[in-house]
């Protein structure tokens, strides 16, 4: 039987400082009616002062050992999906490594926004499949807040900050991952990014006076492609894997926008009692959203072994992602 990676542990973590919607009527011109009706977000949260990226993949990360029953020094990879990180550079693996204590661990980041986590976890899963990692960690993890333009109601309302991760280990047997599917259309680059900081317009007094080190979105455009795709998506990889849509147990999406895992779950006739959904509590936390609801329904205990669990994401790039998994 061929070698496949399975999750042996999930972990994540969420700073404690909550933001609701009440309290963002109080920053710009904006209402909690059109908030929950237009994205579902109730509330998300926000690191406090001096809360870095790495530190929320630091108890994500705790979290996801214990689960698996490994310790730090037991790694030989860690892998942070964030477009969020603690610098430039190094990366935020490498000062995650230095603060886990994992020695032995080789370790990137990778950047791919909402579908970071995704893209990671096919990354993982070849150096799994390979030989070439037997103990890998995956970090989705972002601090949102520090990138938002708080005066821009079209998107400051949406972000949050948090981290999930991932233990992933060698598998043989029915269990494990079954398919990663990635893409991306780079013409449409420019409906979400964060346009100053980088090579092609370093930073400058004027570029901070322009607001070009804050996340920018053209919202509506992305929600339609995001829909249409993501559709086509889910469909695609449960054909290509022979799984029925009434045989899965849970889809976890990427938290973006209720009603674009709402459309999601319709195209596939799943009940939402089979959808993992968190946005309302976190807004969307782009690379950490898929991994902190995998997290938490795995800790809630509703998926067993055996389950086929759909994982799907869309984000800037544009980028889009699926996993599907036979836990
Ligand atoms: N409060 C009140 N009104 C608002 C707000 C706000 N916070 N934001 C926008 N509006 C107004 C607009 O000005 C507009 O007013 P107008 O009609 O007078 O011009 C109206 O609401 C409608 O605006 P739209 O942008 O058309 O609203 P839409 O229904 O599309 O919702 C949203 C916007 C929530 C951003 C939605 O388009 C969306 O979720 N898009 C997809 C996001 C996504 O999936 N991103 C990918 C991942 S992100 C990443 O990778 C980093």
């Amino acid at each position: 039987m061929p070698l496949k990676s399975r999750i042996s542990g999930t972990g994540s973590y969420a700073p404690e400082n909550v933001l609701s919607n009440l309290d963002l009527e109080k920053k710009v011109d904006t209402s909690d009616e059109w908030i929950t009706e237009r994205t579902g977000i109730r509330e998300r949260r926000i690191v406090k002062k001096g809360q870095t990226t790495s530190d929320l993949c630091l108890e994500a990360s705790k979290k996801a050992l214990e689960a698996a029953s490994l310790a730090p020094k037991d790694l030989d990879m860690i892998i942070v999906a964030t477009m969020s990180g603690d610098m430039p550079m190094p990366s935020t693996a490498a000062i995650l490594q230095k603060k886990l204590g994992a020695k032995h661990a080789a370790a990137f980041d990778l950047n791919a926004a909402c579908s970071g986590f995704l893209f990671g976890l096919s990354v993982a899963d070849k150096f799994i499949r390979t030989g070439a990692s037997q103990k890998l960690l995956l970090v989705g993890a972002e601090v949102n807040s520090r990138f938002i333009d708080w005066k821009d109601r079209s998107t400051c309302v949406l972000f949050g900050d948090g981290a999930g991760a991932a233990v992933i280990e060698p598998a043989r047997g029915k269990s494990g991952i079954m398919s990663t599917e990635l893409h991306t259309d780079g013409s449409l680059w420019d409906y979400i990014c964060l346009p100053g900081g980088g090579s092609q317009h370093p930073p400058t007094a004027k570029t901070v006076r322009d607001r070009m080190h804050f996340i920018r979105m053209k919202g509506n455009e992305t929600f339609k492609v995001a829909v249409r795709t993501l559709e086509k998506l889910v469909v695609n990889t449960l054909k290509a894997n022979n799984v029925d849509p009434s045989q899965l147990a849970m889809l976890i999406p990427h938290q973006a926008n209720l009603r674009i895992i709402t459309a999601t779950a319709q195209r596939l006739k799943l009940p939402m009692n089979r959808v993992a959904v968190n946005v309302d509590r976190y807004g969307n936390t782009s690379s950490a959203s898929i991994p902190i609801a995998l997290d938490e329904v795995v800790r809630e205990g509703r998926i067993k072994t055996g389950d086929y669990v759909l994982l799907e994401a869309f984000g800037s790039g544009l980028t889009w992602a699926s996993a599907l998994i036979r836990w």
